[in-house]
């Protein structure tokens, strides 16, 4: 699994490695403002960003000291406030029936992880809070091999509906597919890719 070395040395030019626009999939959806929203893997911060314009209170956590000093930056330039953390998710001191909102865009955990952290995070949602996930599926490495940029280049890490739809068992599900996405994020996330997305809702 990649470290926050490794994370630190992607974040570390002046660009925004997946550009400073959100995700198009959580900004495609509707928000009340008002809400807290807590967005684990924010890197650089532009899917908190984007959730505090929409006027919800947002706490982000990265692992990356660098994803998360350009995320105050981004916050800063764009006149929001983002609580942001570094921090494991694996290892942070989740609270309980916390959030209205809870994105996960391309946080790829192995399998055991992976459980774990979707645990949490349904966990950490007030009942009618919704989890926003969009990741990459095993499809994505035949999109690699076709040119696309963007995602895991192990299988172990990539995520399937089937996966998410067992995860997620204990919840509403309220949007669940598996797709092609024409993505143009940053100079990372580039071209044809195979993504499954989700909004799943706490009962
Ligand atoms: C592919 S990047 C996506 C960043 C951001 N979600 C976006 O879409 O712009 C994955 C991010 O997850 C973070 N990450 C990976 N494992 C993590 C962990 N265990 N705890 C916190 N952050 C983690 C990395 O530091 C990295 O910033």
């Amino acid at each position: 699994m990649a470290d926050a070395a490794f994370w630190d040395s992607r974040y570390a030019g002046g660009d925004y490695a997946y550009g400073e626009a959100p995700n198009a999939f959580l900004a495609s959806l509707d928000y009340a403002p008002g809400g807290r929203a807590l967005v684990p893997g924010d890197g650089e911060g532009r899917n908190g960003v984007y959730l505090a314009e929409r006027g919800l209170k947002v706490e982000t956590l990265d692992l990356s000291a660098e994803g998360v000093a350009k995320a105050r930056r981004l916050a800063s330039a764009r006149g929001v406030a983002v609580e942001a953390r570094q921090a494991d998710v694996l290892t942070w001191d989740w609270p309980i029936a916390a959030y209205d909102v809870i994105a996960l865009i391309y946080l790829h955990l192995p399998a055991p992880q992976r459980r774990l952290l979707h645990t949490r995070a349904l966990a950490a949602l007030k009942p009618g809070g919704r989890i926003v996930l969009e990741a990459f599926t095993p499809a994505q490495l035949e999109k690699q091999a076709e040119g696309a940029k963007g995602g895991p280049r192990e299988a172990a890490l990539l995520y399937s509906a089937e996966d998410l739809r067992a995860d997620f068992a204990g919840a509403e599900i309220d949007l669940l597919q598996e797709i092609e996405a024409e993505m143009r994020e940053g100079a990372l996330h580039v071209g044809a890719s195979a993504v499954v997305r989700l909004v799943a809702r706490k009962v």
